[in-house]
């Protein structure tokens, strides 16, 4: 009986991670591909001592590359250098490569897929969406059956912490993102959680799933949540809503799509609305399902880890089963501007004389109205961001005072 010998590439939080869940269940991993498994060697430019599985580590990537025990490697270095050079060989010389790296999926997955399909091997990516949820694999087999027609997700964990920690415990943004950090939720560069660049790299790996199609991120607007203010937190909270930053897909029935990351007030009635902490939830529209909701701990060691060991069980278990390319590279970009996407949107403005009438001649009748301290808070039907924005000039140019707009997701 051949046993399966694995590469960690990387002994980071992820890493690390890996390496204990896959020795915690490794007699059960054997008992389901019927065969031995273990990893052979740990990749780290840092020294490890007293890990329990000091003499696997190495520090030298060519004996990976040069192995031909070693059909399975998991890359959890992160980032896009040296991650894809050392994912491409790894590819090229026929081995299969899972990955946490969403940086690198949804800015070279194209490419990564068809040197994988090329060389009859996988490049699997489930913890790179939603951590510990199980979201790739649905989307890609159990959902088949289905033309997705829209995902809008929770799917950064340390935003939906911070946020989380405003509304509740009226914490301030960064006493918030500093615990996340010390929870090891938020990435080292917090700009990549708290500016939406996470959530864009997630969205984009869902929506090339979804359309076939690579969604890059220099093509998707991305709105972070650093100028949420207490106010809109007070009175989101005071009109029964929430505000989450949303990763949001939408096909067209023209073959493109809408894509982006922002702040959005959510409807109670959104199954979103409950998701809090370092929770995620991804809610998939699907012509034939209706709505499927995908919810669980989106970030940290342990459930991060639990998905990239399911990938590499996956790998095992189907090895030498060729998959064509999950997307292509299309070479032209499939999102629409942010200014042809349609949304409801919240407005925040300071109270006056005129100032509802104005409103209501502009929008229309409203979804809510309501005065709260000195101010007027409306909610629009759903309507063109670039008719928004130019109502709101108007509106402007008329003395009013606008605080604050937000998309609304209901
Ligand atoms: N920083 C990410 C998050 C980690 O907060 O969701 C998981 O991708």
């Amino acid at each position: 009986m051949n046993s399966h010998k694995i590469a960690v590439m990387g002994y980071g939080v992820v890493g690390s991670g890996v390496v204990e869940v896959f020795d915690k269940t490794r007699k059960s991993i054997e008992a389901k591909l019927g065969k031995t498994a273990e990893i052979k060697y740990i990749l780290d430019i840092v020294e490890h001592k007293g890990t329990g599985f000091d003499e696997k580590f190495i520090n030298d990537f060519k004996i990976i590359e040069c192995d031909p025990e070693v059909t399975v490697v998991a890359e959890v270095i992160g980032g896009v250098n040296p991650a894809f050079d050392f994912t491409k060989r790894c590819l090229e010389a026929g081995k299969s490569v899972v990955t946490s790296n969403k940086e690198l999926v949804a800015t070279k997955g194209a490419e990564l897929l068809e040197i994988a399909e090329q060389n009859n091997v996988k490049y699997l990516f489930e913890a790179s969406v939603g951590g510990g949820i199980p979201i790739i694999r649905p989307l890609r087999y159990c959902l088949v059956g289905n033309n997705i027609t829209q995902i809008a997700g929770i799917v950064n964990g340390t935003t939906n912490f911070i946020l989380t920690k405003m509304f509740r415990e009226q914490m301030s943004f960064e006493d918030a993102l500093s615990l996340a950090q010390k929870l090891g939720y938020a990435e080292s560069n917090p700009s990549a959680d708290v500016d939406g660049h996470d959530a864009c790299r997630k969205i984009c790996i869902m929506s090339s799933i979804a359309s076939g199609k690579h969604v890059y991120p220099e093509h998707v607007y991305t709105n972070g949540i650093s100028t949420i203010t207490s106010a809109d937190v007070e009175v989101a909270d005071k009109i029964g809503y929430t505000i989450k930053l949303i990763a949001y897909y939408k096909a067209l029935s023209n073959g493109k799509c809408e894509a982006l990351v922002s702040p959005m007030l959510v409807n109670p009635r959104s199954r979103l609305s409950n998701i809090s902490d370092v929770f995620n939830g991804v809610v998939v529209k699907g012509d034939a399902v209706g709505e499927a909701s995908f919810y669980g701990p989106g970030a940290g060691k342990l459930p991060t880890a639990s998905a990239v060991v399911s990938d590499l069980v996956e790998c095992m278990r189907m090895e030498g089963v060729c998959e064509p390319v999950l997307w292509q590279d299309t070479k032209e970009n499939c999102v629409v501007d942010i200014k042809d996407t349609c949304f409801p949107f919240y407005i925040r403005a300071k109270k006056s004389e005129s100032v509802l009438n104005r409103l209501t001649s502009l929008f229309g009748a409203p979804v809510l109205s309501e005065n709260i301290a000195n101010q007027v808070i409306f909610i629009t039907n759903e309507i063109k961001q670039a008719d928004f924005e130019n109502a709101i000039k108007v509106l402007e140019q008329s003395g009013e005072e606008i605080h604050y707009t937000l998309r609304v997701l209901n």
